[in-house]
């Protein structure tokens, strides 16, 4: 099964106020289909991580791998662009563009891509949008959807680019346990069907332990 994501002897210091080893030689991979969830206490780096995975911030020692490829040392437009292309985000809070419609917030990441047509893109939009039950939406206002429904077009608007991995920090912390459910299905049958890449931080012990893989963080170290 190939390497979707590897990271290699990442290390990384917070400087302020004091210096800080927030993440001690992380070493993993993520496997393509593999959907992998990432536990610990609060404070233990996994936000921290998560955001060093996701080619935000290049303040690190060590190594990072996106498709076999070394992301490590790129310079900020191609971290940009391997960013929008390969990884799609789900967040705690769902980051929609309250004044756009549902149907823009999902296009909103291939228009930036700039690879496709407008048509094109809006056809993969409203594609995606069937694909997780809310085409009847794609109209109306983001501010004028429910909580689950927002985090359904999140997922929507991260898959539009077709991504190899989807990145998640709580993307089911600020839903109900049905609407949570749901989520963790979703990301199931887009491993499964789909073969696409998940790692998850949550602090849901029963949404973990769904997944094909928990992995385990402490005090900055990956534990199992
Ligand atoms: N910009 C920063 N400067 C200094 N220290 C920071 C900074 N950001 C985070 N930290 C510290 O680094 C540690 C890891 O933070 P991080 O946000 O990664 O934790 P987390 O595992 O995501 O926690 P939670 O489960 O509460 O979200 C914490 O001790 C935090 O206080
Ligand atoms: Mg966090």
């Amino acid at each position: 099964m190939s390497v979707v994501l590897e990271t290699k002897h990442i290390n990384k210091y917070f400087r302020k106020p004091v210096l800080f080893h927030v993440l001690k030689d992380v070493n993993f991979q993520i496997k393509k289909g593999e959907f992998a969830s990432i536990m610990g206490k609060s404070g233990c780096g996994k936000s921290t991580l998560l955001y060093i995975l996701s080619t935000m911030d290049t303040d690190y020692e060590g190594e990072l791998f996106l498709n076999n490829q070394l992301i490590t040392g790129q310079d900020r437009k191609h971290l940009s662009y391997l960013r929008n292309k390969h990884i799609g985000f789900v967040f705690q809070f769902h980051y929609l563009l309250s004044e756009f419609s549902v149907l823009e917030n999902v296009m909103l990441p291939a228009k930036k891509l700039g690879e496709k047509s407008f048509q094109e893109i809006e056809h993969d939009a409203i594609e995606k949008l069937k694909m997780l039950n809310i085409e009847h939406l794609a109209k109306k206002r983001a501010s004028r959807v429910s909580g689950g429904e927002k985090q359904r077009v999140a997922i929507a608007r991260a898959l539009i680019n077709n991504p190899s991995i989807i990145m998640g920090d709580e993307p089911t912390g600020n839903l109900d346990s049905y609407n949570a459910e749901n989520v963790f299905n979703i990301f199931k049958q887009l491993s499964e069907e789909k073969g696409l890449s998940l790692l998850v931080v949550t602090h849901d012990k029963d949404f973990a332990n769904k997944t094909d893989r928990i992995i385990e963080m402490g005090d900055g170290r990956i534990i199992v």
